[in-house]
């Protein structure tokens, strides 16, 4: 496994292994690896011929008050858990060699990323669509793999690369989830014992709402209030938003219709937790 830093070198490995007829795999992540992330290298490794993971912190998609300096770097284990999950290639470049300080462009998707998310973290998915545009384009990838775990930001990248007409198949890869349900995360890291335990709410709500959509005759804004209600009811938890959206356009439903999914955000102390759940309604 090759670790590289230089995007011109990495572009010239990439092709390389092109021209020997396999298919290229893209997993972006931010570092501080863990089941979850070696989940989708798993996949593209069963997929694809050369995988490459890129690991940078990406300091565009980081609101001026959120954790962009405190974000977990960890990037020897990191190594070694992608070496471990069959990745080719590890590409983790300086910010000074993905952000020139004359760079004027940005690529930003429109009512998809103003929602949910999108209005929690303003600007947060210009630096997510502008960076994995930029790896795209650096890599140019076959498939890329990406994490239901966030679920608003696969079908942001979906959009994009319809709308831009990028030749990459976009892969998404199920929710990994510790013992008790808590979805894995880098940011999990920052839970004191006690925050931990109140995080492992999030999943138990979500089995409410995946239970009273199969079960009940609530409504999606019935439901919604139901989850809302029990986040709230657990001390500690502050709850951003907890509803039930259509799963292919983000926008909330008023009636029980499929594809449905329960998305919440809630802040367990000062950590910013999301999770999400597709329902079926019947
Ligand atoms: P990061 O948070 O490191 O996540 C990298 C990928 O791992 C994302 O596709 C995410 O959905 C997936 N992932 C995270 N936790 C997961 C879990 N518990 N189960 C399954 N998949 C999980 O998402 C980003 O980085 C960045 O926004 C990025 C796309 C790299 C752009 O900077």
């Amino acid at each position: 496994m090759i670790v590289e830093s230089s995007l011109t070198e990495t572009r010239r490995i990439v092709r390389a292994a092109r021209g020997r007829g396999v298919l290229i795999g893209c997993i972006p992540t931010m570092g501080a690896l863990h089941q979850g992330h070696v989940s989708l290298i798993e996949v593209a490794q069963w997929e694809c011929g050369f995988n490459v993971a890129t690991i940078f912190v990406n300091p565009t998609q980081f609101g001026p008050h959120e954790d962009f300096t405190r974000y977990p770097r960890t990037l020897d284990a990191d190594v070694e858990m992608c070496r471990a999950a069959g990745a080719d290639l590890i590409f983790t470049p300086p910010v000074s060699a993905m952000y020139a300080e004359s760079a004027q462009t940005i690529v930003r998707v429109g009512g998809l990323a103003e929602v949910l998310e999108g209005s929690h973290r303003p600007g947060h998915f210009d630096g997510v669509s502008t960076v994995v545009a930029k790896f795209f384009h650096i890599i140019e990838p076959d498939r890329a793999y990406f994490g239901q775990k966030d679920f608003q930001q696969q079908l942001i990248i979906r959009q994009m690369v319809a709308d831009l007409d990028l030749p990459v198949e976009i892969m998404t890869c199920p929710i990994i989830r510790e013992a008790d349900g808590l979805a894995m995360s880098s940011r999990n890291r920052y839970l004191s014992v006690a925050e931990r335990q109140q995080a492992s709410q999030l999943f138990q709500t979500l089995l409410l709402a995946e239970k009273l959509a199969a079960e009940s005759t609530l409504t999606p804004p019935e439901i919604s209030r139901q989850m809302a209600d029990h986040l709230s009811s657990v001390a500690g938890i502050e709850v951003q938003y907890a509803v039930i959206a259509d799963a292919v356009t983000l926008k909330l439903l008023q009636h029980r219709s499929n594809p449905a999914v329960a998305l919440l955000a809630v802040k367990v102390g000062s950590t910013r937790l999301i999770d999400n759940q597709i329902l079926r309604f019947r």
